[in-house]
């Protein structure tokens, strides 16, 4: 919880009225000034469109130090957990604070494994679905509609409630999004297999077929849990806001995830690693790297290094310097270590962290520059990179809703607006206009 124990003096100068507001601090990171007196008290609001200054909620969720590059789920470094820990072990430190003990874990990972298969109904929902279809379009349809299958977890003012359908949600996002891609191809949708892991799981569902045996490579199936853990939560983004916003009006969670995969799916969101494989096809040899950077620092040409940059990250990306290793070893264990696109994609990073344009702008590789690298030497189409950051961030989205409703000072979320429309003027009828 927020402590309130230093003050901000504000005079509007409109009126010369002079205000107290009190300073919140938090545990960590930038204290926060409280205005929500502000309107009752002298009748104006704040203005911060983009949300650059303003912090819509308390969270115990994530913290992001960008200066310092840090990341950490409830205290936990991101590099920590990528390399120790497991996605399903991550999903259960998110939704209650802390790692769980073997008899924990066991249950939970009993749980998610037993709700992975979904309503078959919905094997015939897809089917409405044209086959060019894009799978973020079928995932969001898919989420919504789950809240039409699984009544008995609808209730969001019940705890036992709320818990089953995070479980069903967190679960069964594998299968849906396997069921997408499959789809997509007119192949049989591969139902899940309760002795894999999570993520072998999601690579079976993936890439088996009814016709032979699918074995899971068990470097591919570590690099996809740690692709998981590093997209699982990053606090207040778009996604996140949306379903917090979806959320406090007391909607259902099936469909507030589905404002957030929605929202995901824009391209300034969750589609740059997608962006990022095309940009480096694009260079298409490590001898043309310098016309691109020049490109990319030139203010009349719209290009830009895709993957470097962050709004928050003002560092190294933590989670792309544990991308950038693991991006190594499954290209080892798949015989691709001298696949050009890694070769250029090392070369443009080694290049552009000694630029002086990209080191005073403080523009570094993001968790986008090498994941797509990965999942494109999977063999992963690119439609479904931001389908694999929608299934991951589903477990953050969930958390984040859930800590909502669990907070007794939740109300509907209600943003104001600076209004530069018309002044009040009279109607004219159809008949008297010009
Ligand atoms: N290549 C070249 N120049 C860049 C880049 C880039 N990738 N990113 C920022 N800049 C420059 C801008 O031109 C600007 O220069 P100026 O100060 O001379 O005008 C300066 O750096 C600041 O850039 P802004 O756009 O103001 O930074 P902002 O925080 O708004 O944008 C963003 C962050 C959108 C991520 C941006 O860096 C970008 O477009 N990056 C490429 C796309 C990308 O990789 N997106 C994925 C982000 S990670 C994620 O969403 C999971």
């Amino acid at each position: 919880m927020s402590k309130k124990n230093k003050t901000a003096k504000l005079t509007i100068g409109t009126t010369g009225q002079e205000l107290e507001l009190p300073i919140l601090s938090g545990t960590q990171g930038p204290d926060a000034i409280d205005v929500t007196s502000l309107y009752k008290e002298a009748g104006v609001f704040t203005y911060d469109p983009g949300f650059m200054s303003t912090a819509s909620c308390d969270s115990g969720i994530t913290y992001i130090d960008g200066d310092k590059g840090i990341l950490r789920y409830r205290g936990y470094d991101i590099a920590e957990l990528a390399k120790g820990s497991t996605f399903v072990e991550v999903c259960y430190l998110l939704l209650n604070g802390k790692l769980p003990n073997k008899k924990e874990f066991n249950e939970f990972n009993r749980t998610i494994t037993e709700h992975t298969l979904v309503h078959e109904q919905i094997h015939f929902m897809y089917r409405g679905f044209p086959r060019r279809a894009h799978p973020m379009a079928i995932l969001s349809g898919a989420f919504a509609s789950l809240s039409a299958f699984y009544h008995d977890s609808l209730d969001i003012n019940d705890p036992a409630q709320r818990d089953l359908s995070a479980f069903r949600m967190i679960a069964k996002v594998p299968t849906l999004a396997a069921m997408a891609y499959k789809y997509s191809i007119g192949q049989p949708a591969v139902y899940p297999r309760n002795d894999l892991s999570f993520s072998e799981n999601f690579l079976h569902m993936m890439f088996a077929v009814p016709a032979e045996e699918y074995k899971v490579d068990p470097v591919l199936a570590k690099a996809m849990d740690q692709i998981f853990i590093l997209h699982a939560d990053h606090e207040q983004n778009a996604s996140t806001s949306t379903v917090r916003l979806a959320g406090s009006s007391q909607a259902n969670p099936f469909t507030c995830i589905s404002a957030g995969i929605a929202s995901l799916w824009g391209p300034a969101h969750g589609g740059a690693n997608e962006a990022v494989i095309n940009m480096l096809e694009e260079i298409g040899d490590v001898k043309n790297i310098p016309e691109f950077i020049k490109r990319a620092q030139d203010k009349n040409d719209p290009f830009r290094l895709m993957g470097f940059g962050h709004r928050v990250y003002k560092n190294y990306d933590p989670r792309a310097a544990v991308l950038k290793d693991t991006c190594s070893k499954v290209l080892k264990a798949l015989g691709q270590i001298n696949d050009p696109l890694l070769k250029i994609a090392k070369e443009l990073e080694k290049i552009a962290l000694n630029d002086d344009y990209f080191v005073k702008r403080k523009l570094y590789p993001n968790v986008d520059f090498y994941s797509g690298i990965i999942y494109k030497a999977m063999g992963i189409p690119t439609s479904m990179y931001t389908p694999l950051f929608a299934l991951a961030r589903t477990v953050g989205w969930v958390a984040q809703w859930r800590e909502m409703m669990e907070d007794p000072a939740q109300r509907i979320g209600r943003p104001r607006q600076l209004y530069v429309g018309e002044k009040p003027r009279k109607y004219t009828p159809l008949s008297k206009r010009k």
